[in-house]
C-alpha cells in the first residue's frame, strides 16, 4: 500500500480583494442583490470573468419545492456555457449576505457547484481562479483545488 498526500495552495487577502479581480468581486456582491432567497434568506452572488473579458453574473434562485432551486455559481456557469459556449472561464468570484448583511467569513461553494466547476475545467481544458469573498478576508485558489477526485468519465 502506498500513502499519497494532496496539498492545496490558497491565498488570503485580509480586508480586500485580489487587485486583478477587484471589479469582478464588486460584481459578485452586486449580483447577490438579485438573489431570490425568500426561504433561506441567504443571498449568494457569483460573477464569472470569461477569456473574452465578458462578465456573467448569477444569484441563487430558490423554490418552494426546495431542491428545485439553484445556486448562484451554477446559475452563472450554466448561463455562460449557454450564451458563450466557446469562451473559457478565467475567474469566478462568490459573495453572500445573510438576512441582508454581508458575510464576515468567506463562503466556499457547495459540492454540486464544485462538480460543475470541475466539468468547466474539463470542457475548456483550462483551470480558473476562484475568489471566495468575506468581509474579514477573501480567499483565492484554483477551481481544481476545490474538488480533488472529481467525478469524470
Ligand atoms: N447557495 C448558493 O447559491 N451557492 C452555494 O455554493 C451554496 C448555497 C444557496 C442555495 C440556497 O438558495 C442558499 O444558498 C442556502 O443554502
Amino acid at each position: 500500500m502506498d500513502k499519497r498526500e494532496l496539498t492545496i495552495d490558497y491565498f488570503l487577502f485580509p480586508n480586500r480583494f485580489p487587485a486583478e479581480y477587484e471589479n469582478l468581486c464588486r460584481k459578485a456582491i452586486e449580483a447577490s442583490a438579485c438573489s431570490y432567497s425568500v426561504y433561506s434568506e441567504f443571498a449568494v452572488g457569483a460573477a464569472l470573468l470569461l477569456e473574452n473579458g465578458e462578465i456573467v453574473t448569477g444569484s441563487n434562485q430558490e423554490n418552494a419545492a426546495y431542491p428545485s432551486g439553484m445556486c448562484a455559481e451554477r446559475t452563472a456557469l450554466f448561463y455562460a456555457g449557454a450564451a458563450f459556449p466557446d469562451i473559457p472561464v478565467r475567474a469566478l468570484a462568490i459573495a453572500a449576505c445573510y438576512k441582508g448583511l454581508p458575510r464576515e467569513n468567506f463562503v466556499p461553494p457547495c459540492g454540486a457547484c464544485r462538480q460543475v466547476m470541475a466539468e468547466t475545467i474539463k470542457r475548456y481544458n483550462q483551470d480558473f481562479d476562484v475568489v471566495m469573498i468575506g468581509q474579514k478576508e477573501s480567499v483565492m485558489l484554483k477551481a481544481s483545488a476545490l474538488l480533488p477526485f472529481a467525478f469524470s468519465f
